[in-house]
């Protein structure tokens, strides 16, 4: 009965609003109609746009896509960056830095360049891919099944640490003194509290061997530099180009990855707009849209396999920082607003895991409002912050979904995609 109304309704406003030109696959939503909620009515909840964004459904354990969540229906994608791309940058990034400094960098003389890593997530593929890269980089990684060994060591003060070798680089050896994962007594995990903490120990049980810290993001590295490294004189690498962190480096912060939120945030809310208005997918991304947006490939790269758009990424170092000190800047080539008439506004429900990360507070949630703008899309200032522990904080807040045009997913855990396919297939 309701759908019968609903859709007379909006044949009803589709007349009145003649004027309006069409707008496209979804519903044919008008303008005006969307606070109303007839759009989505029309549409059932598990055919609207369904985007995983950050965190990319994957077995946790393996890293294996997970390929039911990725192809839950036709207008389903994952919108990322290049985790191993990125992850190669950061390690090369650290090894160029010590090839530069290798006459100063051994604090205590004893010919080993000592460093330690803050490993964020041990079952989500950044994490993981950074933890490789920074291995490989530094010629500690030690491979078991033809993939190199991401565990954290913990303790590894004589070299006798089986999940990593001794590397050597510009003639000194190079090794792993430690490494953890990051995540608070409650559960969160890329927890920069926790690494601050961690430091203070590792700095009691190792001292003056600690010759560089590897972070496997910005929050945790920024915690570690601010609690020692920055007074210590330490290099210490992160991953995100955050403001404060790209800030750092004119103090002494070694060095971070931008991954490109800008063109993340863009592609996340992009590919959601394409959909909405029923064009071509690559609409605005590889060809340009009608106010002239268009990203090149530099810019990201997509799987069709994957049914995912990967932004690509860029090293952060002393010699660049300057033109990365706003993370929340507009980025010129997709800054240009759409036309309210062609594209009218669209209510989207979206969520951040962790209403406490850095990188997604600080750096990726202000994007997503700079383009929930351009594009037309609102909902993106009522996003929903999770607690960063149990998927429930933030899928018991899906209650409605026929309130909206489409999702934007950051899952808490990357295995959890089921636990919002059965809500939008109610
Ligand atoms: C970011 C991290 C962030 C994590 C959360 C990664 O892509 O680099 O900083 O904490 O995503 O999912
Ligand atoms: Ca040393």
């Amino acid at each position: 009965m309701k759908k019968i109304f609903s859709l007379a309704l909006a044949g009803v406003m589709a007349l009145s609003l003649a004027a309006c030109s069409d707008s496209g696959a979804q519903g044919g939503s008008s303008e005006g109609e969307s606070s109303e909620g007839e759009s989505s009515a029309t549409v059932a909840n598990n055919e609207k746009p369904l985007i995983w964004y950050n965190r990319q459904p994957s077995n946790s354990s393996t890293g294996a896509l997970d390929m039911d969540a990725l192809t839950f229906n036709e207008n389903t994608y994952y919108v990322g960056f290049d985790a191993n791309q990125g992850a190669e940058l950061q390690g090369e990034m650290i090894a160029k830095y010590i090839e530069d400094h290798k006459d100063t960098i051994d604090r205590n003389g004893d010919g080993i360049i000592g460093y330690v890593l803050c490993i964020g997530d041990i079952g989500h593929n950044d994490s993981i891919a950074r933890t490789r890269g920074a291995r490989k980089a530094l010629g500690t990684a030690v491979e078991v099944d033809g993939a190199i060994d991401s565990a954290p060591i913990e303790v590894n003060k004589d070299g006798s640490s089986t999940h990593v070798q001794d590397g050597e680089l510009a003639g000194l050896k190079v090794r792993e003194l430690a490494s953890h994962e990051m995540k608070s007594a409650a559960g969160a995990t890329w927890d920069a509290a926790t690494a601050g903490d961690t430091v203070s120990a590792w700095v009691g049980d190792f001292g003056d061997q600690i010759d560089v810290v590897v972070s496997n993001n910005d929050g945790m590295g920024m915690a570690v530099f601010n609690k020692w490294s920055k007074e210590a004189g330490i290099p210490t690498f992160g991953y995100d180009a955050n403001s404060d962190a790209v800030a750092a480096i004119a103090d002494g912060f070694g060095g971070t990855i931008s991954q490109h939120a800008d063109v993340q945030a863009y592609l996340t809310l992009r590919v959601m707009r394409n959909i909405l208005d029923g064009v071509d997918i690559m609409t605005g991304i590889a060809t340009p849209d009608d106010a002239g947006n268009v990203l090149t490939d530099t810019d990201y790269k997509y799987s069709e396999a994957d049914r995912s758009f990967y932004a690509l990424n860029l090293a952060v170092t002393a010699d660049n920082y300057q033109d990365f000190l706003d993370a929340t800047a507009i980025y010129a080539p997709i800054s240009n607003q759409l036309d309210e008439a062609a594209h009218p506004t669209k209510k989207i429900w979206i969520d951040t895991y962790n209403a406490s990360d850095n990188f997604l507070s600080s750096t990726y949630n202000p994007q997503l409002n700079n383009y929930a703008k351009t594009l037309n899309l609102a909902g993106v200032d009522q996003m929903v912050g999770g607690d960063g522990q149990s998927e429930s904080s933030v899928s018991n807040k899906l209650t409605n979904p026929s309130e909206y045009d489409g999702f934007a997913i950051n899952m808490i855990k990357t295995d959890n995609a089921a636990t919002y396919t059965s809500i939008l297939n109610q």
